[in-house]
Order: C-alpha cells, then structure tokens, then sequence
C-alpha cells in the first residue's frame, strides 16, 4: 500500500464502517418516528454551529456524523410528519434513503456515456412517458424540479416557433411573443421566461371561470388581440393542479384550440401530474393530458421521492434533441467504450454534469409498486374531501374554494390566519401555509404525503378550531 500523497477516504475502514452502521440505526430511527417528530424551530445559534472557515480542521467521521445528528438532523423542513401540510412538500420514502446511499457510492455522472445508471434514467422516463399517455415520439429528461423543466420545455416551443436556428441567432431579431396563462399560475413561469430573454412582458394573464380554469373563449380573444398587435402566440400554459387552490384546465379544450391554431401546449403539472395514477373522479381531471406538447412535473412532491427531482416530457423527441444537442469534441460520440451508448441526458437538457436521481425513483417504484402510489394518491385525495366536510361543519371555519382533488383552502371566524398558522406549527400539531383567497386570507392545506391518516385530518382541523377560538 503506497502512502504518497493525499487520499481522502477513511484512514481505518472499520472505524468507517463502525460509524456507518450508527449512523445508520440514527436514521432508520428518525424515519420510524417520523410521527413523533413535527417540525421544530432551529436554535438561534445553529448559523454558528454549523458555519466552516478557511482554517476549519477536519474532525474524522466520527465527530462530524454526531454533529449531523445533533445540529442538523433535528432541524428538518417538518415534511416527513403526518401533519405537514404546508406548500406542497413531498414526504420522503424510506426506501429512497437506500437508493441515495448506493447513488452516492456509484457517484455516477449522468449527463452522458455508456454504464448502467443511463438505462436506470431510461427505465423511469419510460415509466413516466407511460403514464403520461404521451405518443411514442415522446421523449424526458429528469430535472432538479418543475421550475428547471419548464425553462426545457418553453425553449422547445421557442426552436420549433422559430427554428433552430435561434440557438446561434438568440431572440433579438425575432418578433415579441405571447405566452398564455390563467390567473394563479405559477411563478416558475414568469421565471423561465425571464431567464429566456422574453421577460415577465411576454405573459398574457387570460380570465377564469368560477372554478378557477382557464377560460377557453377568453383565451381565443387575448391570441386574436396578439396577433393583430403583431405578437406571436408561443405558448399555452395549461395548469393542472394550480397551487393556490388545486384546480385543473380543462386540458381536452386548450388542446382543441392549440391544435386548430398550431400554439404549443405546455401543461405545469408540478403535483397535478399524479392524479393521472389516481382513481375516478381524480384521474379525469386529467384528461388529455395525452394529446400535450411538454409536461413539467415532480417526483419530489406527490411521489414523495426525497428531494430533488422533477421531469420534463416532450412529445417529440427529434425536436426535444434538436433543441439541446452541442457536442465539443471531448464529448464525441464513440462506437464502443464508456464514449458510446445511444442515450446521453446532456443532449435533452442544460447540465452536462447530473447526479443519479433516477435510481431513488427506480427503487421507490420496483419496491412499492405503481398500484401502492396511486392508492396513496387516491387517499389523499379522499381526506382531504374529508378535510373540506369538518371545514364546512364548523362554526368557526368556513371554506375558501371547493375542493377538487387535494387542496383545502379556509377561512377562520376570528384572529389572522398568520398568526394560527405559527401557533399550530410552533406547537406541532399540524402545519399549514396561507394564502390569499378572493382576496381574503386563508389557511391551506395540500395533502401529498402517504403517512397522514383520516384520524390526522380531523386532529388538525380541532387543533385549528382551538387556536381559532382562542381569538374570540
Ligand atoms: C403548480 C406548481 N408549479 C410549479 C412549481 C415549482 O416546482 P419546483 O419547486 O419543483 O421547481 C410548484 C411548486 O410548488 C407548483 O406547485
């Protein structure tokens, strides 16, 4: 054994190992008594705990495990409990956990070349553009979430607008467009257009109707009103599962009108997606989605694989290559060897260098099955109808918008719904998140996390009704 040099790794793989399996049991616990655990406050000086230096001096794994587990582990998100149903935060899988040990072990960069975590990534996209209902042509990249798919997906429509072409020439000589949206989309679309070069200017806000769906005729008024002004429509943003209050376009109509009038469909189908594994009624809201041009969805929110990880699909797969295809000469593609291999991620998407997410979905799926998640789904679902009904039977509660698949919103008879929502979560009994509903302020609750239980629905809504009543 040669000593020259600086090696990285343990000095004694026993000790590792010893360290390892602790460390191990610690986590195996913490995830069994996920219910114990709400969210807790971090201390005030953990920012010092935790802060490195230039002259920080390595402590061996022994030491830096147990600071792991006593200064950070503790200080989660809270979205491992029940009764986290703040946002829309995915829940974690224990058999991910797993996955993530090995991926980190594989240290595999999935951007390209030819070895085993690429047919992983294939496996799971093929899963996915199954589930999608998307043609044979269709084709995914993983992505860190549905902000990062969505800027894939609108550089797609833009190349197949204006050709290819606009990788070298960029957007400058090119007319100004218009990408449709309804009110209560997400911000990530703003975002992608900025990051695009098109700017925040580029989005037209169309009407909804009562349920908050983008409304069809108002939306061929605002592409004729575009065009007459010399904007080109480059995009219908179709919403399925808006996060404010979970409802769904209505995607069969916007693919009507987008195929009449040749506009791109894209549909944010960041945790909406997964009613498509859902039982009836959930699984028609998203009809259609079958006949769209890209979809961005997360596996880190409804799926609850540990974050990060969200897809984009593209229903052409030429086009979808055309758009992100550069290959530098130390890239190029070989017969045989690690070079070769016929499916490199760098050509679909920005990174070159990617991490192996794909192997926390593969084990997730192929241990619990697709039959489990979608009932998971379902359950969600179902309490949260069951979440509505307490709502509309109390006398201090009263329920903001109906309630489509999973997503409770409500206003309180008494005090600010801020204020009720940190009470609740300082206490730990449940976390929900506000927003603005009608322009009214409103708690929400969004259920995507397999371990709540209908008996958890109903504490939280007495633990509301208490800390409401204590407003009087
Ligand atoms: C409807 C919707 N779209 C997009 C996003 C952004 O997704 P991500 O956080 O994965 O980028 C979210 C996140 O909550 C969402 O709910």
């Amino acid at each position: 054994m040669t000593s020259e040099g600086t090696h990285l790794d343990p000095e004694d793989w026993d000790d590792f190992g010893r360290d390892m399996h602790k460390l191990m049991d610690q986590r195996l616990a913490r995830m069994k008594n996920a219910r114990d655990l709400p969210w807790q406050p971090k201390p005030d000086d953990l920012a010092d705990r935790v802060s490195l230096t230039r002259r920080t001096i390595g402590v061996g794994a022994e030491q830096a495990f147990a600071r792991l587990a006593d200064d950070i582990m503790p200080y989660a998100t809270g979205n491992t409990h029940p009764r986290f149903f703040g946002w829309v935060h995915g829940a974690g899988l224990a058999v991910s956990v797993g996955a993530e040990l090995v991926a980190a072990t594989m240290n595999s960069n999935c951007g390209g070349r030819d070895h085993g975590a690429i047919e992983v990534e294939r496996a799971v996209l093929d899963w996915l553009l199954g589930v999608s209902g998307l043609p044979e042509s269709a084709s995914a990249i993983l992505t860190t979430g549905t902000s990062q798919a969505t800027i894939l997906a609108l550089t797609a429509a833009r190349n197949k607008q204006f050709g290819h072409d606009v990788r070298e020439t960029g957007i400058q000589a090119l007319p100004r467009v218009a990408v449709y949206v309804r009110r209560g989309t997400h911000s990530c679309i703003g975002k992608a257009l900025e990051a695009m070069g098109y700017g925040t200017e580029a989005i037209h806000v169309v009407e909804t109707d009562d349920e908050m769906r983008m409304d069809v005729a108002s939306l061929k008024c605002a592409v004729i009103e575009d065009q007459a002004a010399g904007r080109v429509p480059l995009a219908v943003i179709g919403t399925a599962g808006s996060v404010n209050t979970g409802s769904f376009d209505k995607l069969n109509e916007l693919a009507d009108f987008c195929q009449d009038q040749d506009i791109w469909l894209h549909v944010d189908a960041a945790f909406g997606f997964w009613t498509r594994l859902a039982d009836d009624p959930w699984a028609q809201l998203v009809d259609g989605m079958e006949r769209v041009n890209s979809i961005a969805c997360d596996f880190h929110k409804w799926m609850s694989i540990p974050y990060d990880c969200g897809a984009c699909m593209i229903y052409n797969r030429t086009l979808h290559l055309d758009t992100f295809t550069s290959r530098p000469n130390y890239l190029e593609q070989q017969k045989e060897g690690l070079g070769g291999g016929d499916l490199w991620f760098c050509d679909y998407g920005l990174e070159l260098s990617r991490g192996f997410r794909a192997l926390k979905i593969w084990t997730a799926i192929k241990s619990i099955g697709t039959q489990a998640f979608a009932a998971s789904i379902s359950d969600n679902c179902k309490q949260t109808a069951l979440m509505a009904e307490l709502v509309e039977a109390s006398d201090v509660l009263d329920l903001s918008f109906p309630v489509s698949s999973n997503i409770c919103c409500f206003y309180v008879a008494y005090g600010k719904v801020n204020e009720i929502a940190a009470e609740l979560q300082l206490s730990g009994d449940a976390v929900f998140s506000t927003t603005i509903i009608k322009g009214k302020a409103s708690l929400r609750a969004a259920l995507v996390n397999h371990r709540t239980t209908s008996e958890d629905i109903r504490e939280s809504i007495r633990a509301v009704e208490a800390a409401v009543r204590r407003q009087m």
